[in-house]
């Protein structure tokens, strides 16, 4: 087990697999930006599927329990299942899920299972499908993705939770109505305030949502109670319906940020780890990897990394007065 300078350890490891994604959702990859001429990283620069194994096992002995997959879109990366299984079968690893838009489930969803993964995430930021394919720079529409959250029901990835990103003026009139499809479909809905990841949506505080705003909205409509924390690094705040018909979560990372309890550390799909959302840096594991380190060698990296953290970028945000310039992008690094 390691801590970092607060005392936090390390539990949880979000695998980016890939920076592309068939989707381009306006807050996380502009169209204007990536374009047709995008340069995304090159096949040879990404692990493989056996180096990301094998620093998930190094990560399992200094306290990870809790794996995500996620991009950029986990699903585009070819033979997505074959990390699945390979992970699937490190011992300690006790949590193995995954971050998707959807799109690919139907194709997927029974490979994944079949090769190990226990549960998903879906991000579907609304019901309305103009709404929708406004902010997923019209690659999809609902049905699709519906279709990819029933395709993983089906396979029985248990449970189904679905990420909604709440955009003043964008989405916002549009949350209860996804509230009520979830609950009545036994899903489990997290609404996510709009974060100021990387630089290039042009986030303004304006267009944040609240917390409390958001509950509020969903309570007038759908009478909600809190509900305890599963458990204490969990990011989402959980409610109850109070008809008994299920719960939902609301993740708060701007207004009430919980970074006094982040275990979390995330690796790029080239092999650098982060040991915060908005870091502006990264530690590359991926030379040493292939130049011939020993495991010892790696972990002692990792070790000096995640003893020397600080971050706590959330919590900190409400008292800087610039905005922190080239953070690392959260396509790159998974959310
Ligand atoms: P569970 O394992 O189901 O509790 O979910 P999770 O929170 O790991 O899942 P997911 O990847 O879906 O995370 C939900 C969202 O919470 C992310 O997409 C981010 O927007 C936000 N989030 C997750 N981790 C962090 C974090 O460390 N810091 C901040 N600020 N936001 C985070
Ligand atoms: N703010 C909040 N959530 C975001 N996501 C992507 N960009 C942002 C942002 N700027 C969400 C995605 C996905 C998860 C991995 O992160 O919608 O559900
Ligand atoms: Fe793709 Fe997810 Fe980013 Fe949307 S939020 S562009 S689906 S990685
Ligand atoms: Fe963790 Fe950084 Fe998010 Fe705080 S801002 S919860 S330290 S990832």
């Amino acid at each position: 087990m390691i801590t970092d300078t607060f005392k936090r350890p390390l539990r949880d490891l979000r695998i980016s697999v890939t920076d592309r994604c068939n989707f381009r959702c306006a807050y996380c990859m502009p169209a204007e930006i990536f374009g047709e001429r995008y340069q995304f990283l090159p096949r040879p620069q990404l692990l493989t599927f056996e180096e990301i194994e094998r620093l998930t096992r190094i990560l399992v002995r200094l306290g990870a329990v809790k794996v995500r997959l996620t991009g950029g879109e986990p699903l585009v990366r070819q033979e997505i299942e074959n990390l699945v299984a390979l992970l699937a079968k490190v011992e300690g690893v006790e949590d193995l899920t995954m971050t998707t838009n959807g799109f690919l489930l139907p194709q997927k969803a029974q490979l994944l299972k079949d090769a190990g993964l226990k549960r998903i995430t879906v991000s579907l930021d609304s019901i309305d499908d103009a709404v929708f394919r406004r902010m997923n720079g019209n690659k999809s529409g609902v049905q699709e993705v519906l279709d990819g959250i029933a395709a993983a029901e089906k396979a029985g990835l248990q449970p189904i939770k679905i990420n909604c990103v709440v955009q003043r003026g964008v989405n916002d009139h549009t949350i209860v109505d996804l509230a009520r499809y979830c609950k009545d479909h036994g899903y489990i809905v997290r609404f996510i305030e709009y974060m100021d990841v990387g630089n290039r949506n042009g986030w303004k505080l304006d267009e944040v949502v609240s917390a409390e705003e958001i509950a509020a909205m969903i309570d007038a409509e759908i009478p909600l109670e809190p509900a305890e924390r599963n458990y204490r690094s969990e990011v989402a705040m959980r409610f109850r319906y109070r008809d008994g018909g299920g719960e939902m979560g609301i993740i708060s990372s701007v207004t009430k940020p919980f970074c006094g309890a982040c275990s979390r550390m995330r690796l790029s799909p080239e092999g650098s780890i982060y040991t915060c959302l908005f870091a502006t840096q990264g530690t590359d594991l991926r030379d040493p990897l292939r130049t011939g380190a020993t495991d010892d060698e790696i972990e002692q990296i990792v070790r000096n990394t995640w003893g020397s953290r600080v971050d706590r970028y959330s919590e900190e945000r409400s008292s800087l007065t610039e905005p922190r310039d080239s953070k690392v992008e959260m396509y790159h690094i998974g959310g």
